[in-house]
């Protein structure tokens, strides 16, 4: 091992995993990809000259610091569990596990014997919601009224193992409570399965955080367009993010009062400036990479933990048990793993 090089390996090279050992193999200072899992081989030729392996074990026995973990959700648990065992930093992909019990055997196993790990919610990553975070906390848009969030597209063919509740919601989940700083408390949705899977593939739901901010998801699977929308309303205004193409705009309150009196008899805000921030745009992948070697290295803890991923398996789970049962379901403090 080359001194001050960090080994890195990647379990799974589907869609997602192509895109990491892309960033593993070519684009990270520090980090050397030693090996790959998939049990499919390299279909893709994108392993990057990296040995592609069949078991989890044959890439431990190789000597890693850290691994990618990027195959179905349903194996993260088996996954991580392994490379906790043998000591192994790793960051997770979203979502970190398919149900509440087997998040909250990762978080243990790696929180135990004091493991870095991460999930990979990388719209954290997204420079329009860094800005839109960093906004919100230098107190921008005053008091937050509510969050709204749109998530919408066609089917993708490779997702089979879970619905759009726990595959894409969790994205909106995890960003509301990480831009806002908020938990949620509570959670009423209805969900549909219009395409004849197993699972449900659209889902409204109404929540509620821990600051009284109101919060709204719609996500679907079953829409010919894609589209990735965060607004968040408050005192000053609105801010608005899109995520697919990293833009952030703020629609601003009137400052000044309207002088047209029709105008002035509605008692509500008014339309003021509207601005669009000149951000810089990095990929997403490669910031969310970057931060998780630095948590390896001890340099900062900015990264999704696995515990805050636990939570967002949390209120996704809360989402699908309102629509089951028709009720609108309470998660405090407690019950979101502390
Ligand atoms: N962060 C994001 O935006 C994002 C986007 C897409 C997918 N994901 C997540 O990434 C994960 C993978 O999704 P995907 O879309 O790449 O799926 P995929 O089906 O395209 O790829 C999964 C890969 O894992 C391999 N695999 C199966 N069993 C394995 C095992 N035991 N060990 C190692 N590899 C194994 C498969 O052969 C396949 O190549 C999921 O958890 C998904 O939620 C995250």
């Amino acid at each position: 091992m080359t001194t001050g090089e960090l080994r890195a390996g990647l379990i799974g090279l589907g869609s997602m995993g192509r895109h990491h050992a892309r960033i593993l193999a070519n684009s990270l200072d520090g980090v050397r990809l030693v090996g790959v899992v998939d049990p499919m081989g390299d279909k893709h030729g994108a392993a990057h000259g990296a040995p592609v392996l069949s078991t989890v074990e044959e890439l431990i026995g190789l000597g890693v610091d850290y691994a990618v973990v990027a195959c179905p959700t349903a194996l993260h648990e088996e996954v991580g569990l392994e490379l906790a065992e043998a000591g192994v930093h790793a960051l997770v992909e979203k979502p970190v596990a398919d149900s509440v019990e087997g998040a909250r055997r990762l978080v243990e196993a790696f929180e135990s014997r004091g493991l870095v790990a991460g999930v990979g919610h990388i719209e954290r990553c997204n420079p329009a919601l860094r800005s839109l975070r960093a906004r919100l906390e230098a107190g921008e848009l005053g008091d937050v009224y509510q969050v709204v969030t749109r998530r919408q597209g066609p089917f993708p063919h490779r997702i089979a193992d879970v619905g759009v509740v726990k595959d894409l919601a969790t994205h909106d989940i995890d960003l509301t409570a990480w831009v806002t700083g908020q938990q949620y408390v509570s959670i009423a949705a209805h969900t549909v399965s219009k395409s004849g899977r197993p699972h449900e593939d659209m889902v409204a739901a109404v929540g509620k955080l821990a600051d009284d901010t109101m919060v709204n998801h719609l996500v679907n699977w079953l829409s010919p367009l894609k589209e990735r929308f965060t607004s968040v309303t408050g005192e000053k205004g609105c801010f608005i993010a899109d995520t697919l193409t990293a833009d952030l705009t703020f629609h601003s309150n009137a400052a000044q009062a309207t002088e047209w009196e029709a105008l002035q008899a509605f008692r509500g805000v008014a339309e003021g400036d509207m601005i669009r921030y000149a951000i810089p745009k990095r990929e997403p992948l490669l910031v969310e990479h970057e931060l998780f070697r630095d948590a390896v290295l001890g340099k900062s803890l900015d990264i999704c933990t696995l515990r805050q991923g636990l939570r967002t398996v949390e209120v996704a789970a809360a989402v699908l048990e309102s629509a089951a049962t028709g009720t609108t379901v309470s998660l405090n403090a407690a019950h979101q793993g502390g």
